[in-house]
């Protein structure tokens, strides 16, 4: 078994500069092809509701080009749902979506709308996507994702690298519980939000974890080194991390 974890790259903020001048540069999909080439083993675009990034142009050419699955992120809403069955991507992973919020601010409450997602769940499994659901490494949030029948979740990092000293290491604990419990169950656990090369180490370190989503701090860091650099330099902290040999070439 190998201990490798993968990277999915979130390239929605390649979308981000381009949309500022609504223009066609610079290209997620481009990016997507770099990050592909640099190491990443996926690519994550989350298609929000008010198209602030990624748009469905962006998908429908995701879909024709990429060589590694993609993950998209979505809102449990019947429009992404109609995209998501008419895509059939590798992976879709259900996340909250408010329109006002900067970024996704919090894991889905999965206890609180267990009927609602049932549904998404079925109909996205059944047409041949891999379901995860973003959820806050909550004991009850993790049951509750069991209890429907997603095959995956992806577990909240964003308060973990916000906090710092002893209010992070008590959240990296409450993670580290989260993600045991959740493979107890039998389920395959992600983990992403916010992770930056100070806060990827402890997080690649828990074993049981098979993928890491990250997005923002990768684009941020290219506009110094590059995008290769960036995600060469991500994908080697994560090897290390787990004490494997860097599967980036020097
Ligand atoms: N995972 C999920 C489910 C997300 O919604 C996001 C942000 O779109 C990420 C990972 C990546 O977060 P960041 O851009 O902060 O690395």
């Amino acid at each position: 078994m190998t201990n490798k974890l993968r990277l999915g790259v979130n390239i929605d903020h390649v979308a981000t500069i381009r949309n500022a001048r609504g223009i066609m540069h610079p290209d997620p999909v481009r990016a997507a092809e770099m990050a592909v080439a640099a190491g990443a083993d996926g690519i994550t675009a989350h298609l929000r509701e008010d198209r602030r990034h990624i748009g469905d142009r962006d998908i429908d050419q995701l879909m024709d080009m990429l060589c590694v699955p993609l993950n998209l992120e979505m809102a449990a809403t019947n429009e992404m749902l109609d995209i998501a069955l008419r895509h059939k991507p590798h992976a879709v992973c259900i996340v909250p979506e408010k329109r006002q919020e900067l970024t996704t601010e919090g894991g889905l409450d999965v206890a609180g709308q267990h009927n609602r997602l049932a549904r998404y769940i079925q109909l996205l499994g059944e047409n041949g996507s891999r379901v995860s659901l973003f959820i806050d490494a909550d004991r009850r949030q993790i049951k509750a994702a069991y209890d429907l029948g997603a095959p995956v979740i992806e577990i909240h990092t964003g308060a973990y690298c916000d906090l710092s000293g002893d209010e992070r290491i008590a959240e990296l604990k409450r993670i580290i519980a989260g993600v045991q419990y959740a493979v107890s169950l039998g389920l395959e656990v992600h983990a992403g939000h916010g992770l930056s090369y100070e806060t990827v180490g402890p997080i690649a370190e828990i074993a049981e974890l098979a993928e890491l989503n990250i997005g923002h701090f990768l684009i941020g860091e290219a506009i110094f080194c590059g995008l290769t650099e960036s995600i060469r330099k991500m994908r080697s902290a994560m090897d290390s991390a787990r004490g494997i040999e860097s599967s980036v070439d020097e």
